[in-house]
């Protein structure tokens, strides 16, 4: 036998837990329909989307994201976790960081706890970084949140917009165990390109322009030059999960399951189809949730999970695109035993 046999499998986190929760406000696209200037049809075969659930005004991300964690730590079966990071572009506060704050909701004393601000690809981004932290040892496990109230963000009179977004939250739970385990996250690939950090962005509110309706009330929402974005998404989500499959060792075409960040169900076949992927392999929600940004991810997994559509043994890719723009993928292997809660 070489040594290599002999080798421990290197240290890794894995999905031990996994919970999601949305608001109960459904609205529908007809609702939208009576004071934009839109059509249910236009927004079903151009976005995909029948319908998204809106938090009520006095719901902030936090609460959305001390719900889902609750789930994923029952779903766990675990009452500590080392650290909480929590994904997302709509925090309660710009000071202080949402994170801290959910901590201490759920009873988490004095564990480290922060924001990822990597807008819809937060969730990835903030899945690296607690993997990372269980990798180095800092953290043997990880409570992730992905959680949006972007109705707070969106210009409800904004058709280009108002239409796309919904709010929610997902949060799963990482246990430190080894790489060649069901559940173990796969390296992850990642990048960002700030060339086009106006295509979505809010122009008022931050340091750039502290005011937040300097010139016009509308600099505090989104805006967004939907269909640059659109076709962006399309060329960096293909990249970046052929990336992270070739980084773990896997074709891309014999992915089991594609969880890709539910923007607009366009980019998703056109992904799909890109990298060769048949469409019953790639879950979708985005009908009833429209686009939840950071929180995409963390909720289709758990609805997949719930669906049976993701199973004990599947190769599952996720891979998610978003404001900077940036963009980050990864794997895991599907553990057996493993409950979504919502
Ligand atoms: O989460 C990551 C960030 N976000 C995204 O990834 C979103 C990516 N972008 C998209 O999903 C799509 O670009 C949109 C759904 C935003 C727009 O779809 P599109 O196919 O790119 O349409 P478009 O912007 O090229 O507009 C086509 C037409 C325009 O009319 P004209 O100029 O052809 O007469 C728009 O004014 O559709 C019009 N339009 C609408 N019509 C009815 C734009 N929004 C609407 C609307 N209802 N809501």
């Amino acid at each position: 036998m070489t040594a290599q046999s002999h080798a421990t499998p290197a240290r890794a986190a894995r999905l031990t837990g996994l919970g999601s929760w949305l608001p109960p406000r459904q609205v529908d696209n007809s609702d939208l329909a009576s004071r934009l200037d839109t059509t249910d049809e236009w927004i079903r075969t151009r976005i995909g989307i029948a319908g998204r659930h809106l938090a009520d005004p006095a719901v902030a991300t936090s609460d959305m994201a001390v719900e889902a964690a609750l789930r994923a730590m029952k779903s766990a079966g675990v009452e500590h976790v080392d650290a909480v990071i929590l994904a997302t572009a709509t925090p309660d506060h710009h000071v202080p960081g949402t994170a801290p704050l959910v901590a201490h909701r759920l009873g988490l004393r004095q564990v480290p706890a922060f924001d990822v601000g990597a807008s819809c690809s937060g969730f990835v981004y903030a899945t690296a970084v607690a993997a990372g932290l269980i990798h180095a040892g800092t953290a043997g496990t990880a409570l992730v949140i992905g959680a949006e109230k972007m109705s707070a963000i969106i210009d409800p009179a904004d058709r280009s917009t108002a239409p796309i977004f919904g709010d929610g939250a997902g949060a799963v739970v990482l246990t430190a165990g080894h790489a060649d385990e069901p559940g173990a996250l796969g390296p992850v690939a990642w990048g960002s390109d700030g060339e086009h950090a106006d295509a979505i962005y809010i122009p008022g509110g931050g340091s750039r322009h502290p005011s937040p309706s300097t010139g016009d009330h509308r600099n505090r929402f989104v805006h967004m030059r939907g269909n640059e974005v659109l076709r962006h998404a399309v060329r960096r989500i293909s990249y970046v999960a052929q990336q992270a499959a070739a980084a773990a060792g896997w074709q891309v075409q014999d992915v089991d399951r594609l969880i890709v960040h539910q923007a607009n169900a366009r980019i998703s076949a056109a992904v799909a189809t890109a990298l060769g992927i048949s469409p019953e392999r790639v879950p979708s929600n985005i009908a009833h949730l429209g686009n939840t940004s950071a929180a995409s991810i963390p909720l289709l997994l758990s609805h997949s999970a719930i669906d049976r559509e993701l199973r004990a043994s599947q190769r599952v890719l996720l891979a998610s695109f978003g404001a900077g723009f940036t963009w980050a993928a990864t794997t895991l292997v599907w553990p057996s035993g493993l409950q979504a809660l919502t």
